[in-house]
């Protein structure tokens, strides 16, 4: 087993039509409870990091749990660097022992992302580091896309074969419909997969990411609201649509606050049920079982069950 890159990882993916799960870890109980389901489900596995968790763990602390869980699970995996913001971010993570870094230099202009990107992989090639970027912004549900504004923030396919063909990333993530968090859509879900398919068939073979695809299961919620959470109107990526994406080009799906979800309503219901609990094992163990039983549950839906 070894912190491996995902070059071979996404040519497989594409060839299968399925898609790797990229699950962001911010201390022991996630690192753990992932990759246990891993190991069970023989799924390749993407685990990232983004500039919060390296803040909260500090980087030494997350790569040392991501080399533990490795040895203790004998699987290979992929430490990414999610949401780097800057050239620096990006150094540093490929200088400290990550296999895969994003630079999202999707706030910028097109030439600036350009800039910033190709920077990063000139850096993150010679030292045998893959580079995924970002084109096209992820709205909020507060930004309430109208049909007409749709092209100046989802991803432009001709613009996406151009920024991949003169940055040489290895991995592009666009916007297409998904955003961030818990609140995605305010009526129906919806991703534009015509986009998507426009710029698989511009760019064939290429890996595509997808952010915010977390699909914030009602059973999740539920937990959360039933011992005293107030998440009220959430709505995710229904999983049929995640599935549809996985089998497309689609390598890589980032899921954070599904996680986020599991863990918090475990601790809740433990919280709630036991009042008197104060052993954090108590209530930090069924966390891990949550986030675990989500995992095992995600990679089937993306298909890349037995695909390690
Ligand atoms: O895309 C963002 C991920 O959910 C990570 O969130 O920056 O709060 O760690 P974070
Ligand atoms: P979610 O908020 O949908 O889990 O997305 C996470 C993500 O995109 C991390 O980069
Ligand atoms: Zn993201």
């Amino acid at each position: 087993m070894a912190l491996i890159s995902t070059k071979e990882m996404f040519k497989k993916a594409y060839a299968g039509g399925y898609a790797v799960g990229a699950f962001n870890v911010n201390d022991m109980e996630i690192v753990q409870g992932i990759t246990e389901a891993i190991a069970e489900e023989k799924a390749p596995v993407i685990l990232q990091v983004s500039a919060g968790a390296r803040k909260y763990a500090r980087h030494e602390y997350l790569v040392h749990l991501v080399k533990a869980a490795m040895e203790c699970t004998k699987i290979d995996i992929v430490l990414h660097l999610d949401h780097g913001e800057d050239f620096e971010v990006c150094k540093s993570c490929v200088d400290g022992g990550f296999t895969s870094v994003m630079i999202d230099g999707s706030k910028h202009t097109f030439e600036e992302n350009v800039a910033v990107t190709k920077k990063v992989v000139e850096y993150a090639h010679a030292k045998g580091v893959v580079v995924e970027a970002e084109l096209g912004k992820l709205a909020g549900i507060e930004d309430n896309i109208k049909v007409s504004e749709k092209d100046a923030i989802f991803t432009d396919p001709k613009q996406a074969k151009e920024f991949v063909e003169r940055t040489g990333c290895d991995s592009l993530a666009i916007a297409i419909g998904t955003s961030h968090g818990a609140y995605k859509f305010k009526g129906a879900a919806a991703l534009d997969f015509d986009r998507l398919q426009k710029i698989q068939d511009l760019l064939p073979g290429f890996p595509i990411v997808l952010h915010g695809a977390s699909s914030v299961p009602q059973d999740l919620v539920a937990i959360c609201n039933q011992y005293g959470g107030k998440i009220p109107g959430a709505q995710g990526v229904p999983e049929d649509m995640i599935a549809k994406a996985a089998k497309m080009a689609v390598c890589k799906v980032n899921i954070d606050t599904d996680l986020r979800l599991a863990m918090t309503g475990a601790i809740r219901k433990v919280f709630i049920e036991t009042p008197g609990e104060f052993d954090p094992r108590k209530y930090l163990g069924p966390a891990r079982d949550a986030i675990k039983a989500v995992v095992k549950h995600k990679v089937r839906v993306l298909g890349c069950n037995g695909k390690a």
